[in-house]
């Protein structure tokens, strides 16, 4: 999608695709595969066995219980069903805004109404206003939801174990239900750890999405893992048996080999991320100082605080119109976006270069 959706002209540093060539075990495990005609349907816990040996060994955590966990077609429609299983139709699902815009999107598309909690100043989790928040999604005794986005798209925050416990708790005070997509989990900035939200006190009844797909670069490939807590196994339970028809087996193949095999290649292209985590905030401040920018801890989208350079709400106008670099709008990750553009940095070096030095020029 990444470098289909625009001119040849432009530079597409949008969606949330990376530009790498496929780890070698991940193409083995489909070819092979292939040539064993396996492409039937999907079946078994393979998937879900592949990600609680990734989360013990780079998370230190022993709590993903296979017999806890369901396949599902993908994250967006995993959290589709998580969120029914907990909330009826016009309930409130509520969301840190600025965030990734599926989040309001899917969950207007099921009859639930979005609710939002700004992140505060720095990026981070706001107590205060989830608590008012949990307050209006559960006014008149309805049933609501909290869907956490852990790490955060698209300001790459790495939420902290007390900040997830805090929030955690939040959640049982008010009677709301937590759903944390966990997609980004395993991309995280050298030094840095991911804590899952089902590890930290408080968080037994929560109901998490992870999958292999933005690590490795898998989108096309769908599949994901649904995963209940000890508290809210009986909620999994009721996951209609229809919703595990919907990932692809060569899906599932692929993020289990990935997960399993193909860790070397995932230290590479964090180490690259690293740099270009490094590199893009070099640029900035050389092409483009007034953008305020800061580098996130984790995914491999960058924020940008457009504002100063006086390109009206939706900067990334400019930037593809002028610049011909595709970047995604910041009005449609919710308030707070305005302004803001959302730049994906998971490409080569130059291009990451030639992309600053194009934006800056639309600037002059
Ligand atoms: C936070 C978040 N959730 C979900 C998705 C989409 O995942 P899937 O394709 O598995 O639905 C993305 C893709 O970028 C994402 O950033």
């Amino acid at each position: 999608m990444k470098w289909r959706a625009y001119p040849q002209d432009v530079l597409p540093l949008w969606v949330a695709e990376m530009d790498v060539p496929q780890a070698e075990p991940v193409v083995r495990a489909l070819t092979d595969a292939l040539r064993r005609g396996d492409t039937g349907y999907p079946a078994g816990t393979a998937y879900a066995e592949a990600l609680a040996r990734f989360a013990a060994d780079r998370w230190g955590w022993d709590g993903l219980a296979v017999g806890r966990t369901a396949i599902v077609p993908d994250v967006m429609l995993g959290a589709v069903e998580m969120l029914k299983l907990v909330t009826g139709r016009g309930d409130a699902v509520v969301v840190n805004c600025p965030v990734y815009p599926p989040f309001y999107q899917f969950v207007r598309n099921m009859d639930r109404r979005v609710e939002e909690a700004p992140l505060d100043a720095d990026g981070r989790l706001d107590p205060a206003a989830l608590a008012a928040a949990f307050a209006r999604a559960t006014a008149g005794g309805r049933s609501a939801a909290y869907l956490l986005c852990s790490p955060h798209n698209p300001t790459g925050t790495l939420h902290t174990a007390a900040e997830l416990a805090a929030v955690a708790a939040l959640a049982r005070e008010h009677g709301v239900r937590v759903v944390v997509d966990e997609i980004h989990a395993p991309v995280v900035a050298g030094g840095a750890t991911f804590v899952p939200y089902l590890s930290v006190p408080g968080g037994e009844d929560g109901l998490s999405l992870l999958s292999a797909s933005k690590a490795w670069n898998l989108p096309g490939l769908k599949a994901a893992v649904a995963v209940a807590g000890p508290d809210s196994a009986a909620d999994l339970a009721r996951l209609p048996e229809e919703v595990s028809h919907g990932p692809s087996h060569l899906g599932i193949i692929a993020h289990t080999a990935a997960l399993d095999h193909a860790r070397d290649w995932l230290d590479a292209v964090l180490a690259g991320l690293d740099a270009n985590r490094r590199s893009l905030a070099a640029l900035l401040a050389e092409h483009l100082p007034g953008v305020r920018h800061r580098p996130g801890e984790a995914t491999y989208l960058a924020w940008l605080d457009c504002r100063a350079l006086g390109l009206g709400d939706e900067p990334a106008d400019a930037f593809l119109e002028r610049g011909r670099v595709a970047l995604n709008a910041g009005t449609s990750f919710g308030t707070g976006g305005a302004g803001h553009v959302r730049l994906n940095l998971a490409t080569s070096p130059e291009v990451l270069a030639e992309a600053v030095r194009r934006m800056a020029k639309a600037v002059e």
